[in-house]
Order: structure tokens, then C-alpha cells, then sequence
């Protein structure tokens, strides 16, 4: 329950969300956390709150660095509901502290609680607020992932509270990323770049612009491990990987089937890849998550889609990885559909469409009538590698 302090009074109130395995969606097999952080200056100061259901464990937290009554102010970095849910519990407690935010949030804040009797001071971009020794300064970062969102920047301590920039889908029994594997830290940014972030690189890229400008020595996100030093460099590396539309020139066929003959074609597809030198993976939707399959579709420049023709339509577990896929919108692919169908053809021309909206390139589609028998699984391969080499 003791808070954690992350530097010299500052320190880390968050909770730890053990049990979550799916964040809106996408899953978290590391779970994750709801950073806030309180800065004991002259005028003592909350960052974020925390998903209203682990309310009652961050406000006991806090009480172990401060008491309530004596905060002067909480900044509202974001709205959405995993790190403002409980600010209407906070302002119970402290109701003469102000709320510093942006007016995007404010409008957003008033849209999901009675603020009527809340106090706000709105900031704008590079605006600084004293809160005793030290200055914090505020740079909204719009659609960064909604349009309320910012980062916090205290000069003094070098520190830079980002909420959801830079987080990770990470619970463990420490709140440093120093204390872990930095590979896994990288990967789960990476999964929360690809299922948050992805549909906004260019407005990432601006943030990243703003940020890495700033002298910092540790980054407290709003999610996941607090970053110091070496690791921050790691990171901004890997935002400015992913910000990027480059691909890396892989391949994933995703698929599922009902009576095997969709497998059987993505075997021949990933077997075309693999023909061609081309480095795939084969990602079957009845047993891997979509949000796992958009992780990898984020390095890659082909994706082959494949689906089995259920009413005339496209199998529903591909349906909804295309739904998901298209609302994540990545960009500069080049999209392939393969199908399987029974009595009547059409369904790799729908798949083709999300294609299509998209923007990406596409291959001509394909599709057999039920089992594709050793002819038609040559016949995919040589249709693929025919359009590809
Ligand atoms: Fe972690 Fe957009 O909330």
C-alpha cells in the first residue's frame, strides 16, 4: 500500500490492476497499472487519478505521503476514464484543490461528471505553473490518443509524466523499469503502440518532436514501468520506429477456418512467403487474439487475409479482425484475401474492400471451391508468387 517515491518527492500513488487480461479490446497478459503521482512541493500536487473500481487503493496510497486536505492541485492529463474515473472521489477528499487541464479536457471532464463545483485552470501549450521549487510546464498532444490528451513536464527534476505516451501494459511487483527485462517493457509499448497509438503515428511523431527536445531523466507514464536514463533513449527509439509508415518487408497470413480448407490454403500462402525468402507468420484467429496479430501487422508489408464463406458472407471471427484492423488503420501495406467457399463465390472480394479502404496496394484474391485439393494449393502458391516476384 506505501507509495513509492520515484524521486525526491515525488512519488508513485498508482494501483496495480492484477486480474485485467483485456484493456477496451485488446488483451494484456501482462496486465497493467494507473500511474498517478503526487509532488510534495509548497503547493502539493496530484497527477492523474485511477480507474473508479481501485479508487479506494490509490486514495490509500496517497494518504501515505499526504493528507488530503492539503493538496492545492490535480492534473487532469487525459480523461479518459482509467486515469480521471476517480477524480470525482479525489475532489470528495480535497475539494479545495484546483484542477489544472486542458480545455479539451475540461469540456470532456464536464461531459462525464457535474463539475460545477470543480475548479479549473486551463493551460496551453508550454504554459508553466510554480508550485514552490519547482515549475511545471504542460504541452497538450491532441489525439495522442484523444483529443484531451497532454504531458506534464517538471524542469527541475527532469521528469516527465506522459500518460499514455510511452506506456506499457506492465504489473509487477515494481513500478522501474530498471528492475525488469527492458525487452519485455519494449514489447508491451509495442503492443500498446499497435492497439492504441497506431491510427495516430503522425500526431506520435509530433509529440515525440516535442518531447525528446525537453532534458529529461525519467519518464512516469501513466501505464506500466517509470523509465530512467538509458531506457527513455530505448523507447524514443522505438516510437521513432513505429511512428514510421516503413515496413520491414515481412509477411502474416491471418485466417481461420471451419472445415480446414481456409488452414490448408494459409499453409500454402505462408509456404509462397517462404518460397520467396520473404519472413511470415501464420496467425489462425481461433487461437491468437486479433490484438496480437496487429502487433505483428505493424512491421510487416504483406498481409494476407483468409476466410472460409459462412452465409454468404465473411466468417465472423475474420470480421472482427477486420473491423478492429481497419479502426487501427495502418498504413503501406500490401493486402492479399484467399477463400474457401461452398456453392458461391464473392467473399474474397469483400475482404478486399477493407483492403481497399484502407488505402493499400492489393493482389488479385483468390478463392476455391471447398477443399483445395494438392492443384489448388499449388495453384494459391504459384497466384501469389506469380503477383509478389
Ligand atoms: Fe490510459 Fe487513453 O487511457
Amino acid at each position: 500500500m506505501k507509495a513509492v517515491e520515484v524521486k525526491k518527492d515525488i512519488y508513485w500513488t498508482g494501483v496495480k490492476d492484477w486480474n485485467l487480461v483485456d484493456f477496451h479490446g485488446h488483451l494484456t497478459p501482462h496486465h497493467t497499472t494507473y500511474n498517478s503521482y503526487v509532488i510534495m512541493d509548497e503547493k502539493i500536487t496530484i497527477v492523474d487519478g485511477a480507474k473508479i473500481t481501485l479508487s479506494d487503493e490509490m486514495i490509500e496510497r496517497v494518504k501515505t505521503v499526504v493528507d488530503f486536505s492539503k493538496v492545492s492541485y490535480i492534473v487532469v492529463n487525459h480523461v479518459e476514464m482509467d486515469h480521471a474515473g476517480n477524480l470525482p472521489e479525489l475532489l470528495k477528499l480535497a475539494p479545495q484543490a484546483k484542477i489544472i487541464t486542458n480545455l479539451a479536457a475540461k469540456m470532456g471532464l464536464e461531459e462525464h461528471f457535474d463539475t460545477s463545483s470543480w475548479e479549473f485552470i486551463i493551460i496551453r501549450t508550454g504554459d508553466e505553473i510554480s508550485i514552490g521549487k519547482r515549475t511545471l510546464s504542460f504541452y497538450p498532444t491532441p489525439m495522442l490518443h484523444w483529443p484531451d490528451s497532454m504531458v506534464t513536464y517538471c524542469k527541475e527534476d527532469k521528469i516527465l509524466f506522459s500518460n499514455d505516451a510511452f506506456g506499457q501494459h506492465v504489473c509487477d511487483n515494481t513500478i522501474f523499469a530498471s528492475e525488469l527485462p527492458m525487452d519485455v517493457v519494449i514489447a508491451e509499448a509495442k503492443r500498446y503502440y499497435a492497439n492504441i497509438l497506431l491510427p495516430y503515428g503522425s500526431q506520435a511523431e509530433k509529440a515525440l518532436g516535442v518531447v525528446e527536445k525537453l532534458e529529461l531523466d525519467t519518464i512516469a507514464p501513466g501505464h506500466g514501468c517509470v523509465l530512467q536514463g538509458d531506457e527513455i533513449k530505448q523507447m524514443f527509439a522505438a516510437y521513432n520506429e513505429w511512428d514510421s509508415v516503413e515496413n520491414k518487408g515481412s509477411a502474416v497470413v491471418v485466417y481461420d477456418s471451419m472445415w480446414h480448407s481456409t488452414e490448408k490454403l494459409a499453409e500454402a500462402v505462408k509456404s509462397a512467403f517462404d518460397d520467396l525468402s520473404i519472413p511470415v507468420k501464420k496467425i489462425c484467429l481461433r487461437d491468437i487474439h486479433y490484438s496480437q496479430a496487429i502487433i505483428e501487422i505493424m512491421d510487416a508489408k504483406y498481409v494476407a487475409v483468409g476466410t472460409p464463406t459462412l452465409n454468404n458472407e465473411i466468417y465472423p471471427s475474420v470480421v472482427a479482425f477486420l473491423t478492429y484492423m481497419k479502426g487501427l488503420n495502418p498504413k503501406n501495406k500490401v493486402g492479399f484475401a484467399f477463400n474457401s467457399f461452398g456453392w458461391k463465390d464473392g467473399v474474397a472480394a469483400k475482404v478486399q474492400d477493407y483492403f481497399t479502404a484502407l488505402n493499400w496496394q492489393t493482389l488479385e484474391p483468390f478463392a476455391i471451391k471447398y477443399n483445395p485439393k494438392c492443384d489448388g494449393l499449388n495453384k494459391i502458391k504459384e497466384h501469389l508468387k506469380k503477383q509478389i516476384g
